[in-house]
């Protein structure tokens, strides 16, 4: 099977890692790839947002398969265009993709499929706005309802700032305030099944005891040792197989990857945001883990024949560290000079902002690298993270100290 992957960051290394791992994969193309993808995979210039441009790559390859990564071709309605073409393709549709572009579209699904989620009033006029704010009261959540890169959710104690990003929204939801911790599941969908993955955990701040601006995600862990036993089954019960058949039964399936960020309440899980494809960086914590082949996991799902699959993990942890350059996430120093030695034994390096110049590696991006280590328990596999990333040279780059820790603290305990 001829594989073309669209991306370049985290993710589509950890996934690239994963298809090429798979004996049915024959020839892997990524586009565009970043220099680590491409000691494993044949890398070409994409521009994602030109849908033609993906269509003439995929035809020219003559692939079997597309596996979209990151949203935004998948907002601009890609994987149409690819299907309408006759090709294969992992990701869903423009009209399923709304589901993480817009906040409100999300909503209104979850309604309709009886999904737990916070009470949300949808706004357009600052009446409106007034009103749901006094309605919810502190902490209030603001969410851009369209996709806002990362900077379209304000949670805030403050009124004022809480409005002001409201104001500042074309459309905006204004919902209650979930409390309890926050884990990432994902569901792989052919449109009618769709299979739970094992859930991760995500950091979101910029630094240690989750202080700092919010960021794309500092590190990552999985297995949840802390988690519900069931958490699978309900999650797959009370969100991914109702959503599935919501969106089946509205003429518009969602084949793909479907991301649900749950927050673990006192009354049960709830639905804090859906995304349409991997996260990241959960995605390096997950694929490493994963046993299933994934590219004849992902071609059954773009072919709508999940019926007989089931997945399977191993039994050990990965934890994954971001390395992230200096003045990340507000405004990122590239161009330096990184040096990374080969990664030592139950430990991957992910690319991510990184590029090749005059035959060195420079930093391109914010979060420029990732490094997952694996061990038998999260303590074993934060050791090697954290072992790893310590080797790696970027001037002024930093990484949390606290990924999976308190975890990993809780699982030595029990
Ligand atoms: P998002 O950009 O949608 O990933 O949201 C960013 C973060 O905002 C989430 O990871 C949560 O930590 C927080 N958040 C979003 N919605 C809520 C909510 N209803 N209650 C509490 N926290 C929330
Ligand atoms: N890990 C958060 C995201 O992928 O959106």
């Amino acid at each position: 099977m001829k594989i073309l992957l669209v991306g370049s960051g985290g993710r589509e290394h950890a996934l690239a890692l994963g298809l090429k791992a798979d004996k049915k994969c024959s020839e892997l193309h990524v586009a565009p790839g970043n220099p680590g993808i491409a000691e494993i995979a044949t890398t070409h210039p994409l521009v994602i947002t030109d849908n033609q441009a993906i269509l003439s790559l995929a035809q020219s390859l003559g692939v079997d398969l597309v596996v979209i990564g990151p949203e935004l071709p998948l907002v601009n309605g890609a994987a149409d265009i690819l299907r309408a073409a006759g090709i294969a393709t992992f990701g869903p549709s423009k009209a399923a993709a709304a589901l993480e572009g817009s906040k409100d579209f999300a909503k209104g699904v979850m309604r309709d499929a009886g999904v737990p989620t916070a009470r949300s009033f949808t706004c357009t006029t600052e009446s409106e706005i007034n009103i749901a704010l006094d309605t919810f009261g502190a902490p209030y959540v603001v969410k851009d309802d369209g996709l806002a890169g990362g900077k379209g959710v304000v949670v805030t104690e403050d009124r004022a700032t809480a409005l002001t990003h409201a104001l500042s929204c074309n459309r905006v939801v204004i919902e209650e305030f979930l409390d309890g911790p926050e884990i990432s599941l994902f569901g792989i969908s052919d449109g009618r099944n769709i299979l739970a993955m094992e859930p991760a955990q995500d950091f979101k701040r910029a630094h240690d005891n989750n202080q700092g601006p919010n960021t794309g995600g500092m590190g990552a862990y999985s297995p949840l040792p802390w988690a519900p036993d069931d958490i699978i089954e309900q999650t797959y019960e009370k969100v991914l197989a109702p959503v599935v058949a919501e969106m089946a039964a509205r003429g518009t399936p969602f084949i793909g990857l479907l991301y649900a960020g749950l927050a673990l309440t006192k009354n049960g899980i709830k639905v804090i945001e859906f995304n349409a494809r991997f996260g990241d960086p959960e995605t390096q914590v997950l694929i490493p883990r994963l046993l299933t082949p994934l590219a004849d996991l992902l071609y059954k799902a773009a072919t709508n024949s999940l019926d007989d699959t089931v997945l399977h993990w191993s039994d050990t942890s990965a934890v994954t560290v971001v390395l992230a350059a200096q003045g990340y996430p507000q405004s990122p120093v590239v161009g330096e000079k990184i040096t990374a030695p080969d990664p030592q034994e139950s430990t991957l390096i992910f690319h991510a902002g990184t590029q090749e110049k005059d035959g060195s590696l420079i930093s391109s991006g914010g979060r420029v690298m990732s490094v997952t280590g694996i061990g038998n328990d999260l303590e074993s596999a934060r050791h090697r993270a954290y072992k790893q990333i310590s080797t790696i040279g970027l001037e002024g780059s930093f990484y949390r100290s606290d990924i999976a820790l308190v975890a990993s603290l809780a699982q030595v305990e029990n």
